[in-house]
């Protein structure tokens, strides 16, 4: 049987697309949507992530505020900033990009955001929604495109065993939640670096959702013939013969487990693309019930 390479850059555009016409029509009502996206420091991969939201929201016609605040900002001085845009009625979505500096306390920081307007699913208020299947909270962005992927696709997941490879709360807690909530009915399994046999519990695995964050880890002996692999690693490894000096792999080994499965996320290309466009929607969602209280 054929693999199925999932194309997240094409669902992640159709995502996109589909947003444009809601935008428009709340841009016609007086309320466009409106993204604050805060970064504390200069680590390049996090400057990259917060260009492309911003990008992202000029090609959609979404408001934008690109706050880069400087390594030594402080604690304070960062709250200081989220009250104010919890204040600001331009402003719908609030993220602060993470990791922030080790001497910012990331968890006192989400507690100061506005639940409604805290994009990224992070304040305990979006959590227990997740929990609570609350459908007005905001689930992390990089689950919630897992989960689009997995409709665009008509991959079945109600009975399905799906095991998630990590316990962040980013990814893999939020993403065991929508696969166990009734909207899909797997059966779930979290994973994590103290698992006993990683790979005989992978190999009872229907879905692999893999975000531990170690280049290539799952290999071909921890997946089932005809499993679906989600890849949501985004890994530098070094590579003298590219021009940068690396390049990046997944959490996954692509060239022997793609040989094995039905259906798999390339990196880059997969789920990748799919946490801004999924960023986006929360976005325009936020706006949608702040402004129309829907
Ligand atoms: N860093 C890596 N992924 C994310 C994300 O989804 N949101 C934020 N705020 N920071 C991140």
């Amino acid at each position: 049987m054929a693999t199925t390479i999932i194309d997240g850059k094409e669902v992640a555009s159709r995502v996109r697309e589909g947003l444009k016409q809601e935008i428009a029509a709340l841009t016609q009502a007086g309320h466009t949507p409106g993204l604050a996206v805060v970064l504390v420091g200069e680590d390049p991969a996090s400057q990259v992530y917060v260009n492309s939201k911003v990008k992202a929201c000029e090609e959609l016609g979404i408001y934008s505020q690109k706050w880069a605040l400087p390594a030594e900002t402080s604690q304070e001085e960062l709250v200081e900033l989220i009250h104010r845009l919890n204040a600001d009625p331009r402003i719908h979505g609030i993220l602060v990009q993470s990791p922030p500096p080790p001497h910012i306390d990331e968890e006192a920081v989400i507690l100061n955001i506005d639940p409604r307007k805290d994009v990224d699913g992070f304040h305990p208020v979006n959590v227990a929604k997740l929990v609570l299947e609350d459908a007005t909270g905001f689930v992390p962005c990089t689950p919630l495109g897992c989960m689009e992927l997995l409709k665009a696709y008509n991959i079945p997941t109600q009975g399905k065993h799906a095991v998630v490879i990590g316990r962040s709360m980013i990814v893999g807690k939020p993403m065991a939640h929508l696969l166990v909530s009734k909207q899909a009915n797997a059966t779930v399994t979290i994973a994590h670096s103290r698992t006993a046999d990683l790979p005989a519990l992978c190999r009872t695995a229907d879905i692999i959702v893999a975000a531990v964050g170690r280049p290539e880890m799952v290999k071909a002996d921890f997946v089932k013939p005809g499993a679906v692999v989600l890849d949501v690693g985004i890994n530098r490894v070094e590579d003298a013969t590219r021009p940068r000096g690396y390049r990046i792999v997944g959490d996954v080994d692509y060239a022997g487990v793609s040989e094995k499965c039905s259906a798999i996320t390339p990196v880059p290309g997969g789920v990748g693309p799919m946490t801004i466009a999924m960023l986006m929607a929360n976005t325009v969602k936020a706006c949608r019930q702040l402004t129309q209280g829907a």
